[in-house]
């Protein structure tokens, strides 16, 4: 393997690894900041207990995962040397405002927080979480601007060898950045949801702490129902987006081989690169996938093969991908649904195979999200900055094969440590009963 492609399985461990650790903490510091709401509005100590309990479980993945990301930013300057010359100058601008405003917005609130227990008011001290949970969300707009940028540039003139900035209010303003802000905070929304409510149904099937497990399973339902809902309509709009800026990546997603006018869905499909056609088609929706795509039943889909084959990117994992992510979406809302139905209607502990459900359903939305930066940059491909700077024109020349080895291993060494002290850290703190 040349360096280029063993610097994008290098990029694509690390930040596959990074995003175990964000959607959990950008969510549980939300249900953490409303549960702690709860307790300074009401004065009931039962949220108090549950904001402390939810609360330590966001510290511990924020503290074991956060360094995870820092590495990707080394890694623009040293694996990807020819693309920082490139764009630097404006890619850099959102990571920067990221790293000095937001992150440390975060980490300061963060600490007070922590050692404010005794010395702020209540009120004062529930809006601290929300100063948190307000700058990690902060750092996700920061960072998903910036892959915004990559997906769909604006805002730029190529001058010379690089780009330049023209307008940063374009970069601000990328509809495409947008969309996966909306998307991404929902699905991290959803799953911090399931965990509350994972965690929350394993002490019901222990009955420890019955009256305040049921209160935070209730609130994780509800939160759950909303935010699934949410994800499926933002990755819709984002559907369209992709359509309008990224005809290859769409076209990759539905396995659409040739361009058609009306375009029908069909549920169950299996692409076959080889003969660039799909075989056991099931389930077809007339007009179905023009009307997903562009929310118009007649509009004419661009197929695969109106494109330069070296222009797309590989059909199979992005279609795989892309068909899992939605599934499992909807899988989402059917089990929040049936929560919410149980825990509002006071049957929840009388279902117990619900309750075994649960703590296993917390893995589908990390499963969910990974699926969803597959889609997002494999969909990419062959482009690290769509129509602008193809992938193999963007790697460092002054590295070797064996340098991104070596720095590899070290990563999955690491990063593999890290991401089992997490799990372990998080299973034995979420087994304690609150204080
Ligand atoms: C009907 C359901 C869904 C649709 C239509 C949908 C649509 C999409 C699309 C089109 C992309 C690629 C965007 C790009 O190229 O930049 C994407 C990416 C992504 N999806 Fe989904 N998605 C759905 C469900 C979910 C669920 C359930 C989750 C997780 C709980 C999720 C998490 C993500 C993430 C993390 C990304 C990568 C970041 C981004 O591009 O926003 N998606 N989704």
């Amino acid at each position: 393997m040349n360096v280029e492609a063993l610097s994008r399985v290098q990029f694509a461990v690390v930040a596959l690894f990074h995003f175990l650790f964000v959607p959990l903490t950008l969510g549980l510091s939300v249900l953490t900041a409303y549960m702690e709401t709860r307790y300074a509005v009401s004065g009931e100590e039962s949220f108090l207990r549950a904001a402390k309990y939810w609360g330590r479980l966001f510290l511990i993945n924020f503290a074991v995962g956060v360094v995870t990301g820092i590495t990707l930013e080394f890694q623009f300057g040293m694996n990807w040397a020819r693309y920082s010359k490139f764009v630097g100058d404006i890619f850099g601008a959102p990571l920067a405002i990221e790293a000095t405003v937001a992150f440390f917005l975060e980490s300061t609130m963060i600490g007070l927080w922590m050692f404010g227990w005794t010395r702020l008011s209540k009120g004062l001290h529930a809006l601290v979480i929300w100063l948190v949970a307000f700058a990690s969300t902060l750092s996700a707009v920061w960072i998903l601007l910036a892959n915004g940028w990559m997906q769909h540039p604006v805002g730029y003139a190529v001058q010379g060898s690089h780009a330049v900035l023209t307008s940063f209010r374009a970069v601000l303003g990328n509809v495409y950045g947008w969309s996966k802000i909306f998307h991404t905070l929902s699905a991290a929304y959803t799953l911090a949801s399931f965990f509350v409510m994972g965690v929350s149904a394993f002490h019901l099937i222990r009955k420890t702490e019955t009256d305040l497990f049921k209160k935070t399973f209730r609130i994780g339902a509800t939160f759950a129902l909303v935010c699934s809902v949410l994800v499926i309509v933002a990755g819709d709009f984002q559907g369209r987006v992709v359509a309008d800026y990224q005809p290859t990546k769409l076209a990759a997603m539905e396995a659409q081989w040739t361009t058609e006018k009306s375009a029908p869905f069909y549920v169950i499909e299996f692409p076959n690169p080889k003969s660039e056609s799909n075989s056991a088609r099931a389930l077809k929706i007339p007009k179905g996938l023009s009307l997903l795509a562009y929310h118009d039943p007649d509009a004419t889909v661009k197929g695969l093969e109106d494109f330069p084959s070296s222009d797309l990117p590989p059909v199979l994992v992005v279609f795989t991908a892309f068909r899992l992510m939605v599934g499992l979406g909807f899988l989402f809302v059917l089990l929040a649904l049936v929560a919410v139905i149980l825990s509002y209607g006071g049957t929840l502990e009388r279902n117990r195979w619900f309750l075994y459900v649960m703590p296993y359903a917390i893995i589908l939305p990390y499963v969910a999200c990974e699926l969803g930066w597959v889609v997002a940059e494999i969909g990419r491909q062959p482009w690290i900055v769509y129509g602008l700077l193809k992938t193999a024109n963007a790697a460092s020349t002054a590295i070797t094969p064996g340098d991104v080895i070596a720095s590899l291993i070290g990563f999955i060494a690491i990063y593999s440590s890290l991401a089992v002290a997490d799990l372990f850290l998080l299973t034995k703190y979420a087994k304690k009963i609150p204080a």
